[in-house]
């Protein structure tokens, strides 16, 4: 792979001194260049593969759920409930505004660069990443060149969403409950939870402080995996269902925003999760070849 993909690069480098030499024409030359540096890079990025299991095996193909599933629609209701923080003013949505990416807007600790936490004063040690798309984050594993790869939080410490869901009501800096069994009482104080955690989980689910809160990470992590976190509605996803058209220097940009390591940019999350490796590939191949 690494050869062919050289074997292109040199052409390409070729083909714009060739260019350069006989046609001086400037879209050409550019083109072609930037063809050379995107098949370059395309080869510094070559897909890794896991041990045992590959990117695509990793990401859930049931996505999204629908937003009438009752397991949803119940994770929707904790998602949104500030008396499931110490102080009964912090929701998951606090933090992660759905009306705002599922990002913290909020400007109170560090001019917004990380977040406030229940008791008002304490502040986390890193920014609120958005929860959109987070459904799509691969289990964590190892590449075979050693790299990580997957799991939740920036450190993928976090195997799935339900795990992830476990850690901010317990976390001191954030929701700041003492432990999950507080979490389970919490949700008890409100009779309409009670019957349905009964329904959906089990008769008397939420008296196993255990079982109990792996219902409530179990519904909330249903709701995260809606369509309401995942809506694919940037330019950039419509222009790929054909509803919206690239403009000619968005159509020079593709081959760039499609690699791996030039995705710092605002669509980083769409490319990176609705995307495997190997299909981006492939696309700039095509689009070099
Ligand atoms: C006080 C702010 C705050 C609250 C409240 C909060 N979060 Fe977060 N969330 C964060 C921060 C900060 C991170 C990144 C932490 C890290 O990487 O170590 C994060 C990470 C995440 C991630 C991982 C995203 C990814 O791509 O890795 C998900 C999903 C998430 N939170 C969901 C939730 C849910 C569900 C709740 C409620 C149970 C919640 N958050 C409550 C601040 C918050």
């Amino acid at each position: 792979m690494i050869v062919i993909v050289l074997l292109i690069f040199c052409v390409g480098v070729l083909s714009s001194l060739f260019i350069f030499q006989f046609e001086q024409n400037l879209m050409l030359r550019s083109c072609f260049s930037m063809m050379a540096v995107v098949v370059f890079l395309s080869a510094c990025s070559e897909p890794k593969q896991a041990v045992g299991v590959s990117n695509a095996e990793n990401v859930s193909p049931e996505l999204p759920i629908s937003l009438s599933d009752p397991k949803a629609l119940l994770g929707s209701q904790l998602f949104f409930d500030t008396n499931l923080s110490k102080q009964r003013n912090q929701s998951c949505g606090t933090c992660h505004d759905i009306a705002n990416a599922f990002v913290d807007k909020r400007q109170d600790a560090l001019l917004g660069a990380v977040s406030l936490g229940s008791d008002g004063h304490s502040m986390g040690g890193r920014n609120t990443p958005t929860a959109g798309y987070a459904a799509f984050s691969p289990a964590f594993y190892r590449m075979s060149n050693g790299e990580y790869r997957g799991g939740q939080f920036l450190d993928g410490r976090a195997s799935g969403l339900a795990q992830q869901a476990e850690g901010p009501f317990l976390n001191p800096l954030e929701m700041a409950l003492p432990d999950g069994a507080s979490v389970v009482e919490r949700v008890k104080e409100n009779p309409r939870y009670v019957d349905l955690f009964n329904t959906l989980y089990g008769q008397d689910i939420l008296e196993d402080a255990q079982t109990g809160y792996a219902a409530i990470t179990n519904a909330i992590a249903t709701f995260e995996k809606t369509a309401l976190f995942m809506p694919f509605d940037s330019k950039y996803d419509r222009a790929l269902r054909g509803e919206a058209k690239l403009t000619p220097q968005e159509e020079l940009g593709k081959p760039c925003f499609s690699l791996s390591n030039l995705l710092i940019v605002t669509h980083v999350i769409n490319s990176v999760r609705h995307h495997s490796m190997p299909k981006k590939r492939s696309r700039i191949m095509s689009i070099v070849i």
